[in-house]
């Protein structure tokens, strides 16, 4: 058997590190490994694949930035390339970004089974980017594979049932693995930040960082943040949010923060272990919180990992100073734990076993 898998921003490499690898310890598989270039600094990309051990890309499609229109036709045009040539018995796809969109189009119109690996998460805004590639890639997959039970009840009451399994998530298999090579004081010392007295905050959704009212009430939060609990707020900036601090004139509300490059998968996880709290917009970074046993506030108006909401270990935030502030203070408060909610990291595992019963 022949399987293909595709990444192209940051999560998705992050996603692929375990499961590419289960896929090539599977003695009678064969493994082609496809780069979108959706993200292409190295910073966002390259860093993913040194640090986690993943093989040079056998295609890169050098999609690169654009509308969403561009960016998912150039991926889409490139992905049924390969896909006629290596003539696959499966492609693998990650999450929610255009790159998974343009994969699954090209393999389900070339009847090529999809396995999407974080299907069945659904949130509001119903047209959010991330929403409509992750609704309209479980349409097309042959193979949904769900972190937990919630996204197999989503695909259900969407009448999707048929190849929908419970895995558990990857990430949290990726963080297992990672975490005897963190090294959480020697990082802190590396950024300048003091152990449980800074927060770790990341922040690039479109409708966060693009809307100037949004970015400036989120920076300046993030201020407040700093001066009423005595925190240092640590910001690594992604490429469009410095883009946008730039163009609407925020340097001096961003300059309040220690704000830094993006950094890897190794250095954002060591922070987050030895962070207060965390401060996201990130689908991912907000599940990472919870592994390394932190707690999240999400700045978003909703999440599709509501089992960590629910039990109120994570809070939702606005983008707006007061709302900030409340959601710090509410993670200073103590919660219980709420256990192993997205598997017990095996979820890698659990994949290629539902890709073998689906394939049999
Ligand atoms: C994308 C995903 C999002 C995911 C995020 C992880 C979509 C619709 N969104 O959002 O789900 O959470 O990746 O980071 O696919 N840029 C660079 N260098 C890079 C990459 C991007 O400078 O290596 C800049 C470009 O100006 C680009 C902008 O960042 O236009 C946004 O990148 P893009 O991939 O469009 O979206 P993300 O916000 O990264």
């Amino acid at each position: 058997m022949k399987i293909v898998s595709l990444v192209g921003a940051r999560p998705q490499i992050v996603k692929e590190a375990l499961v590419g690898a289960a896929v090539r310890q599977h003695s009678a598989w064969r493994h082609v490994l496809v780069h979108s270039g959706q993200h292409y600094d190295a910073n966002m990309s390259d860093v993913f694949f040194q640090e986690l051990d993943i093989p040079r890309p056998d295609y890169h499609l050098g999609v690169g930035s654009g509308s969403h229109a561009a960016m998912t036709a150039a991926a889409l045009v490139g992905m049924e390339k390969v896909l006629l040539k290596e003539k696959p018995d499966a492609l693998l796809v990650y999450g929610d970004t255009n790159t998974t969109l343009a994969g699954a189009l090209a393999a389900a119109k070339l009847h090529v089974p999809v396995i999407h690996v974080e299907a069945g998460i659904r949130m509001q805004p119903k047209t959010m980017p991330e929403e409509i590639n992750r609704v309209l890639t479980d349409r097309l997959a042959a193979l949904m594979c769900c972190c937990s039970a919630l996204g197999r009840d989503n695909l259900a009451a969407e009448g999707l049932t048929a190849g929908v399994t419970v895995t558990g998530d990857v990430m949290y298999d990726l963080f297992l693995r990672m975490r005897p090579r963190l090294t959480p004081e020697a990082t802190c010392a590396a950024f300048g930040v003091s152990p449980d007295r800074f927060v770790v905050a990341t922040l690039h959704r479109d409708y966060n960082v693009d809307d100037p009212a949004s970015l400036r009430g989120m920076l300046n939060g993030l201020a407040r943040v700093q001066e009423e609990h005595g925190f240092t707020v640590l910001l690594p900036l992604h490429p469009r949010t410095r883009r946008r601090i730039a163009e609407h004139g925020l340097e001096d509300a961003a300059a309040m923060l220690r704000t830094c490059e993006p950094v890897g998968y190794l250095e954002l996880m060591s922070l987050t272990c030895a962070a207060a709290f965390v401060i996201t917009d990130s689908g991912g970074l907000q599940k990472e919180a919870f592994y390394a046993g932190k707690r999240c506030a999400v700045m978003m108006p909703d999440t599709g990992w509501r089992e960590l909401t629910a039990c109120g270990w994570n809070t939702l935030c606005a983008p707006e100073p007061q709302s900030l502030l409340h959601a710090a203070a509410s993670l200073l408060a103590p919660v219980a734990h709420p256990g192993d909610v997205y598997g017990n990291g095996h979820a890698a595992e659990n994949i290629i076993r539902a890709i073998r019963s689906k394939t049999a």
